[in-house]
């Protein structure tokens, strides 16, 4: 006889034979009558095994436990009126069985399916194989499956010829360590795990091949957090003879077919906001629109004031921002206590704030603003009647910061985010390297590939700070999603910027002479994006985690609790690849 999967008997299916193998999802015995539910891919049936009518099969079927795998054969029955399960798509009826078996069995569950949520992350990631087994899990697994499918389809009609690139390689410099593999053949040499293929896809554009994608999956030994794993998958995408635009529309189109597995319809076209404007209207490059509350810089109006904490901030170059959040003038001193918190957590010294009730605006420190003063402020800030205006002081970008972070942190807890919508924005126009600091030099915000803007490029050498990129990001409800560049094609330039970045001319050759000389040989204009999969899947599925989009994810310390990897070596094998441990200096 052949398997019917149990979720998809119906009514329909009454008087009919079924044969159901599956899971063992729930057990109960009623004076001798078994009640077994079996779960298989398509949902969950139940089976009644009764000893008087059928004795031998209630005998072996008796021992059967939760998650042991049985095989039952039976008629298929409506079940009586008051015994109709309206919680179970399968609830209206139930397989009378007169045949059953116990396949498999299984060992006590380390915790039952039922509530595995409520199990330890740690004991459902080295039982992995069971946490699978979920409903949840099952149906984020299916969907990233269809993503794929769906997206590479698209790619397809769209002319992109999908190619792999090597995992064994050189180092693919995108801000993080690398993953390093010893090489047998080569003693003392070592292949790189890619942080991405930046540099292939660029050179199969110097091939001509126009339109490349691929599900590509990137290694990146960096700090993990939860939209963090050190082994990740981007759909990766280059195109010749483009602009930003047809990125833009590209991957616009992507998400129209893709988003609506979920049941999500993404706008025909984004937003699209410069880096500047996203920092100082939303104090985030990946600002989360579904918060539709505004930053505003009350510097100017502010100049004139005796206020110390103004007039420290002011006369040391920086800026006097704020942001209203409507209904907030009741908060209690420990909820303001707690936005200058979120301001401190930023690097804000604190946070100031400006209200208005019963008509009348007043400033946190009174008689520091004369009445004026505090109605000029109320007014810029948009302060209505009920709401209250968060004001931070300092150098911009940590105004810009603690702001981005009250506005989305407080404004949700006021009612300001629409918690179901999806808002979709590209970002443009980033800087082209940001100051390190700590080593005393320029970082190449996105990568080193990144074209500068040709408007700009007269101030590459003598004021780096202030050249824009052609770099973009894509965002969905404040996570970067996707990011990408026009990239540099002339060997030149990319000599220029890599010298910029303190990667002198020998190194340069070293690390990245093949691209030099892809660079040489007729090298179109092309740029393009990667798009974060996990994170897009986790957004999809409503998933709170990129583990719980991942079917063998990695923790916080990049371990896998199931294989127990990363594991010591024999010494042979470190012996054949020409290495010695070293015990770990003291501290480290
Ligand atoms: P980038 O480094 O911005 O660009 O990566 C592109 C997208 O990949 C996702 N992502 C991650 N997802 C999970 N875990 C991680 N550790 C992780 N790191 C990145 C993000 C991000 O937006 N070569 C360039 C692309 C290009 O220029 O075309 C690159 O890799 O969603």
């Amino acid at each position: 006889m052949k398997r019917t999967r149990a979720g998809t008997l119906t009514t329909d299916q009454v008087g009919e034979q079924a044969k159901v193998q599956g899971w063992v999802h729930r057990r109960r015995d009623h004076g001798g009558v078994i009640f077994l539910d079996i779960r298989d891919r398509s949902g969950v049936v139940q089976a009644v095994v009764h000893p008087e009518s059928t004795p031998e099969v209630a005998e072996a079927l008796h021992p059967a436990r939760l998650e042991y795998v049985v095989e039952v054969e039976g008629s298929v029955v409506r079940r009586d009126p008051d015994k109709v399960n309206p919680k179970m798509a399968t609830g209206e009826i139930e397989v009378q069985v007169r045949e059953g078996r116990i396949v498999a069995r299984s060992a006590p569950m380390p915790f039952a399916m039922e509530g595995a949520q409520d199990a330890s992350e740690e004991t459902r990631l080295k039982y992995r194989f069971l946490d699978l087994r979920r409903e949840g899990l099952q149906r984020n697994l299916r969907l990233r499956s269809d993503f794929t499918i769906e997206s590479l389809a698209y790619f397809r009609e769209q002319g992109f010829v999908n190619v792999e690139t090597p995992m064994l390689t050189r180092s693919t410099p995108e801000g993080a360590r690398d993953y390093l593999v010893p090489s047998r053949l080569n003693h003392g040499s070592f292949y790189a795990l890619p942080q991405s293929p930046q540099l292939f896809k660029q050179i199969l554009m110097v091939s001509g091949l126009e339109r490349y994608v691929q599900f590509a999956r990137c290694f990146r030994d960096e700090d993990l957090r939860a939209d963090r794993q050190p082994e990740f998958t981007q759909i990766d995408v280059e195109m010749s003879f483009v602009d930003e635009e047809d990125v833009y529309s590209l991957v616009e189109g992507l998400f129209s077919r893709v988003f609506p597995l979920a049941g999500i319809t993404p706008p025909a076209s984004y937003p699209r906001l410069s880096y500047d404007d996203a920092m100082s209207r939303y104090g985030s490059d990946r600002p989360d629109l579904r918060v539709d509350l505004e930053i505003a810089d009350v510097t100017d109006c502010l100049r004139e004031t005796e206020f110390r904490a103004f007039q420290a901030a002011i006369g040391a170059g920086g800026v006097v921002r704020g942001v209203h959040i409507p209904g907030a003038a009741g908060s209690s001193r420990r909820q303001v206590d707690e936005y200058a918190d979120i301001a401190r957590r930023h690097g804000a010294q604190g946070v100031l704030w400006v209200k208005r009730e019963n008509g009348v605006p007043s400033f946190l420190v009174r008689n520091a603003l004369t009445p004026a003063q505090v109605e000029t402020l109320a007014d810029r800030l948009g302060v209505e009647e009920g709401g209250m205006g968060l004001l931070v002081a300092g150098p911009a970008p940590t105004a810009a910061a603690a702001l981005g972070a009250l506005r989305e942190e407080v404004g949700r807890r006021f009612g300001h985010m629409r918690e179901d919508a999806h808002e979709f924005l590209w970002v443009h126009d980033f800087p082209l390297v940001d100051w390190n600091g700590d080593e005393g030099r320029w970082n190449a915000t996105h990568h080193p590939f990144t074209s500068p803007r040709m408007s700009d490029l007269d101030r590459l050498e003598s004021d780096p700070g202030s050249v824009r990129s052609r770099a973009y990001d894509v965002v969905l409800n404040g996570n970067e999603i996707g990011g990408g560049s026009i990239r540099i094609h002339q060997r030149e330039l990319q000599k220029r910027v890599l010298a910029l970045l303190g990667i002198d001319a020998e190194e340069a050759e070293r690390r990245f002479g093949f691209l030099f000389e892809a660079l040489s040989y007729g090298a179109p204009p092309h740029g393009g994006i990667a798009l974060g999969v996990d994170r897009i899947v986790m957004l999809m599925a409503g998933a709170g985690s990129l583990r719980d989009v991942i079917a063998f994810p990695k923790t916080a310390s990049a371990l896998c609790l199931m294989t127990e990897a990363p594991s010591t070596v024999d010494q042979e094998q470190l012996l054949d690849l020409g290495l010695r441990l070293r015990p770990r200096p003291a501290g480290g």
